[in-house]
């Protein structure tokens, strides 16, 4: 696909609580792209390893409270006038709630370590959800990139790889070939998701 450069990037927000490692693959994978752009790395944990990321690349960040992301549109406002375009959560352990669902439809977008509808819903998050994985049997686990909706790892699914479970695999050992595949993939099919949504992008930067 062609692309046309306008007077506008799209300006991707990214939501981490825990280390970034995510977060960093996806800041080094647009930093010299002329049309995207990580504006924003918004946090839920003041130790979180994503805001030392954020620094070294100087990307500004956003500390978030929970009553205000609850209960108000403030951030909402702070989104939109920091011209975000989309949100991308990587390892953001807060319910995303309706009213910010619903400012950004279709423009929200998660990574869940596993193969959903699988091993997802409240309480799935991190080794959790490894550990299920192990204890259930299955001999194959791997991500899911999906967009957001009102309910956990519920929206439409983007993209799924595999992994094998493999015997003697612990929960940290299956969380590194997660990892893999997370670093591998999840910038390119953030990449491809805006090119071929031009419609959702329209101040941005495709035509
Ligand atoms: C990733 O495995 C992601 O899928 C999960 O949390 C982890 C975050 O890792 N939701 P990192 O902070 O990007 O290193």
């Amino acid at each position: 696909m062609q692309l046309c450069r306008m007077q506008k990037k799209v300006n991707i927000a990214i939501f981490a609580s825990g280390a970034g490692s995510n977060a960093e693959k996806i800041i080094q994978h647009f930093e010299n792209n002329p049309a995207i752009q990580v504006k924003l790395v918004v946090s839920n944990k003041k130790e979180a390893g994503v805001l030392t990321i954020a620094a070294a690349y100087q990307i500004p960040t956003l500390m978030i409270q929970r009553s205000l992301f609850n209960e108000t549109d403030d951030y909402i406002h702070l989104l939109k006038e920091a011209q975000i375009d989309l949100i991308i959560l990587a390892g953001f352990l807060w319910k995303v709630p309706s009213n910010l669902v619903a400012a950004f439809q279709g423009r929200i977008i998660n990574i869940h370590p596993a193969l959903l509808p699988k091993f997802g819903g409240k309480g799935m998050y991190g080794h959790f959800v490894h550990e299920a994985v192990i204890e259930s049997g299955d001999t194959e686990s791997g991500i899911s990139i999906h967009l957001v909706d009102d309910h956990y790892d519920h929206g439409r699914t983007l993209f799924q790889a595999t992994c094998l479970v493999e015997a003697g695999d612990d929960a940290d050992k299956l969380a590194g070939k997660i990892h893999q595949l997370e670093h591998a993939h999840f910038s390119e099919v953030i990449e491809q998701y805006i090119i071929e949504h031009p419609e959702l992008f329209s101040n941005g930067s495709f035509l």
